[in-house]
């Protein structure tokens, strides 16, 4: 079943009905102003942090589910309805949310009165812009009261929801015009203020939340809305607001719109108050800076063309590689919701979605990392200072804060550190940025360790300590010693947690000197000869030459140590038992051992790589994924922590962590098994799974992290969308592995690996300068394998296309067979 439909020529997403099986969400912004909103209009708003520079509140975990967000109410007659269906609950005669990149509109129309919002947040912007159409559909005039709402949050989400004592003293709000300034902590050490604005006379306004509501009243049911008069309140600690009234006359026919702006404004010290203030009594904040934004967006035209550059915008970044295949599933992905998604989740990491709240995680030092993959191509300035910051905050001795806050940059330590793949994954992101850019003087950056400025290196160097922090920490059997865990957070070898509540990734000893991960010994196998490679451009062949034999031992010691006899184990615990082994009940087989040790090519000749994938098959594979492992813990084993603290089926105890099923895409390309790779592509994939969206639950134009594993009541059912690293790692399993198109040091590399029955593809890459226009053929029918490329019509030696960095246009005719 399915609750709306693809646009394609629109890039939408076209949600029929506000009953989704979960709020369905979207995200605004581009850059340092980001906004979360509901098919309702539901979410909030935030500046670069959205823990520390919250501007509106919201809250989760809420019951009703998704109460909260920027809303607008309609009294028509004393028929009081919500255009965005929330949060009045009134039916509506015509409901459509369209949700596109980097903006959502959502229409309702009751009453003859139809009412249109626009959201979005305009290129270097520091605010949201809504505007509201409202279009009389009657042949009678309309006398109609339209009113706003956003609540404000106290700028640090997490004090604002737990530190009341305070908080309800504190809130502090000015109304000049149609404009109302959030100016809370303003008085003292804060230099930002937020404002709600409106081109449009008021006939009223409220300001605090109690007025607005009454106080036995939700969101659905303000008392101001319903009697149709605002009272002008004055918010004076408690909970400060912005609601406007305005009156609207609407003759038969008749539409009118009006420019909601929700902005952010930052004044330097001496800029704070109003100096041209000569009256007595307070003085006003500077709203200088906030005038200029109301400016921009006073008028449709204004707003009109700001939209269409966002989408201008949205053009070139996914112009950067577009494909056509024949199958509008695959095309409307790759060319549009994966890489938006992958946008998004480098610019939050995994920190603010419905199902991460925003307080609880900054950005991820091995998650940035991986999100870099699947971004790196649309905007590769940007990768190059995310490599910069998350390299910053990486210890002397090569390990890592698991990560930190983006508005501070640095190391958050209430999370922990001790991950011993993290260090690991800076050596996986700087090599595709280098790959995609070709800009290898990012390695003489010079980069602080723990964000201390007096304490640098360049950023070769931390690659440096990276692969030697895996070689310095190595246990009985050679293998990789896993820390407080690796990729796999909840596999807790060294904690052995009997207290409730304990936090598994910050308590128990930070490492044990056996337990052992053959995931991080596969990851490592995977970096090094990126580590090698860029030893040797930088004329270090001795160098070179150590890190190839740490290489080649430790693919030795896998397969002495970390092959089970039909796959690879996935790690010894801190007793040196097995783990991920057929001697074991539970937790027979893992996926993630099997994913990146094929990747890496460990066992290819000798046989176990196949081997190994066909036991993926065999134990792991549902209908609707690959499970994380098998059987389920069926319960809680002290040794092995939070993996088994979940029920069976569940997140990281036997779930479909969608997260990794790419790893094993990718290695079915590397043996050259296209069908069975694209089939496991098309299992997660949120596009394919639009039809069963009743069971998938979630939105169907972006991943989740987590599908319900069998073990579980609910199978099939996704959890945690948006944020997770299965954007990036499908996006280079489809584009690299399967289509097969794949930035090099010194080219773009075409190695596809497909269905046999594919015909063929076309594709179009921007890569360093060039645009090239690929049409691979495949008369014969293979999965891989390049006979000849033409490029401008003459045959090249290999599968590398040359640089031109010409600005121009090139022909590629890639001949499989
Ligand atoms: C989750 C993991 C996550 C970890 C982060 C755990 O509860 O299951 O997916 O990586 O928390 O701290
Ligand atoms: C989510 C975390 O963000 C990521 O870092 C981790 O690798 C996975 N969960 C698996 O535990």
């Amino acid at each position: 079943m399915k609750f709306g439909y693809f646009d394609d020529l629109q890039r939408e997403y076209v949600i029929t009905t506000p009953r989704t099986p979960y709020p369905w969400i979207n995200y605004l912004g581009s850059q340092d102003f980001f906004g979360l909103i509901s098919n309702t209009a539901g979410g909030y708003s935030f500046y670069q942090d959205a823990r520390l520079r919250r501007l509106t509140r919201y809250r989760y975990n809420n019951v009703p589910l998704d109460d909260g967000g920027r809303y607008f109410y309609v009294n028509d007659g004393g028929d009081c309805w919500s255009p965005s269906f929330k949060p009045m609950n009134k039916e509506l005669s015509h409901y459509e949310c369209r949700h596109g990149l980097g903006y959502s509109k959502i229409q309702g129309a009751r009453g003859g009165l139809q009412v249109q919002q626009l959201f979005f947040v305009p290129l270097f912007f520091t605010g949201e812009v809504t505007q509201v159409k409202l279009k009389n559909e009657t042949d009678q005039p309309k006398s109609i009261s339209l009113f706003s709402c956003v609540e404000f949050c106290l700028w640090d989400a997490h004090d604002d929801m737990t530190n009341f004592q305070r908080n309800l003293s504190i809130g502090e709000v000015e109304v000049e015009g149609s404009a109302i300034y959030h100016k809370t902590e303003y008085r003292e050490r804060r230099n930002h203020y937020a404002f709600f604005s409106v081109n449009s006379e008021l006939a009223g306004y409220d300001t605090d939340r109690e007025s607005f509501l009454g106080m036995y009243n939700g969101f659905e049911g303000p008392e101001v809305v319903l009697q149709g008069v605002a009272t002008n309140s004055m918010a004076s600690g408690w909970s400060p607001i912005a609601s406007q009234h305005i009156k609207v006359e609407l003759g038969p026919g008749e539409e009118k719109s009006y420019i909601f702006i929700l902005g952010y404004v930052e004044n330097a010290k001496d800029e704070k108050w109003d100096r041209t203030f000569q009256a007595t009594g307070p003085v006003p904040i500077n709203k200088t800076k906030a005038y200029k934004m109301m400016a921009e967006f006073a008028t449709d035209a204004q707003v009109e063309e700001a939209w269409t550059k966002l989408q201008l915008h949205w053009d070139r970044l996914l112009g950067k590689f577009q494909i056509q295949t024949g199958d509008e599933k695959l095309d409307r992905m790759v060319n549009i919701w994966n890489p938006y998604q992958c946008m998004v989740t480098f610019n939050m990491s995994r920190s603010a979605s419905y199902f991460e709240s925003g307080i609880g995680r900054g950005m991820g030092f091995r998650d940035s990392n991986q999100d870099l993959l699947g971004f790196v191509h649309q905007v590769p300035a940007r990768a190059r200072q995310r490599i910069l910051d998350i390299a910053s905050t990486q210890f002397e001795d090569g390990s890592a804060y698991h990560q930190y806050q983006p508005l501070t940059k640095k190391g958050n330590n209430a999370i922990g550190s001790g991950f011993n793949d993290d260090p690991l994954w800076l050596i996986v992101g700087t090599a595709a940025y280098i790959k995609e850019s070709g800009d290898f003087g990012i390695l003489d950056e010079e980069v602080p360790f723990d964000s201390d400025p007096n304490n640098t290196a360049s950023l070769f160097e931390h690659l440096r300590r990276s692969f030697y922090h895996v070689i310095k920490h190595r246990g009985p059997h050679g293998l990789p010693l896993i820390g407080r865990a690796d990729w796999n957070d909840c596999l807790n070898l060294n904690c052995f947690s009997e207290e409730p509540g304990e936090s598994f990734q910050t308590s128990g000893p930070s490492e044990g000197a056996v337990a052992e991960s053959v995931f991080i010994a596969g990851l490592f196998v995977y970096a090094a000869p990126d580590f090698i490679e860029l030893c040797r451009r930088r004329n270090l062949p001795q160098e070179a030459n150590a890190a190839q034999s740490h290489l080649e031992t430790m693919i030795e010691t896998v397969l002495d140590h970390g092959y089970d006899g039909k796959w690879f184990l996935r790690a010894y615990d801190a007793t040196g038992q097995k783990i991920g082994s057929k001697e074991c009940t539970e937790g027979k087989i893992y996926i993630e051992p099997q994913g990146f040790c094929v990747m890496a090519g460990i066992g290819l000749e000798t046989g176990e790589a196949r081997e190994a994938l066909d036991s993926v098959a065999a134990h792991l594979e549902t209908e609707h994924g690959i499970v994380l492992h098998t059987p389920a813990y069926s319960r809680y084993y002290p040794e092995l922590g939070e993996i088994s603290s979940y029920p069976p089926g569940y997140k990281e105890n036997g779930g479909i962590f969608c997260h990794n099923n790419p790893w094993v895409m990718l290695a079915e390309t590397v043996l050259g098994r296209g069908e069975r790779a694209f089939e496991l592509y098309r299992k997660i994939c949120p596009a394919y799974r639009e039809d069963i969206s009743e069971l998938h639950r979630l939105e169907p134009y972006v991943y989740a992290q987590m599908i319900a594993g069998r073990d579980a009541p609910h199978f099939g059912q996704a959890k945690n969308s948006w944020l997770t690293g299965t954007a990036a790692w499908n996006y280079v399993a489809i584009s690299q592995g399967i289509l097969g198109v794949r930035p090099d040091y010194d080219g773009l590399i075409i190695d596809p690996c497909i269905p046999p029955a594919w015909s063929g593809y076309t594709a179009e890459r921007e890569f360093r300068g060039a645009r090239y226009h690929i049409r691979v053929t495949n008369p014969n029918q293979v999965s891989k394998g390049v006979e000849r490329i033409l490029v401008d019509g003459k045959e090249i030696v290999g599968n590398k296309l040359p640089l031109f960095s010409d600005g121009g246009t090139h022909e590629v005719h890639v001949v499989m067979g």
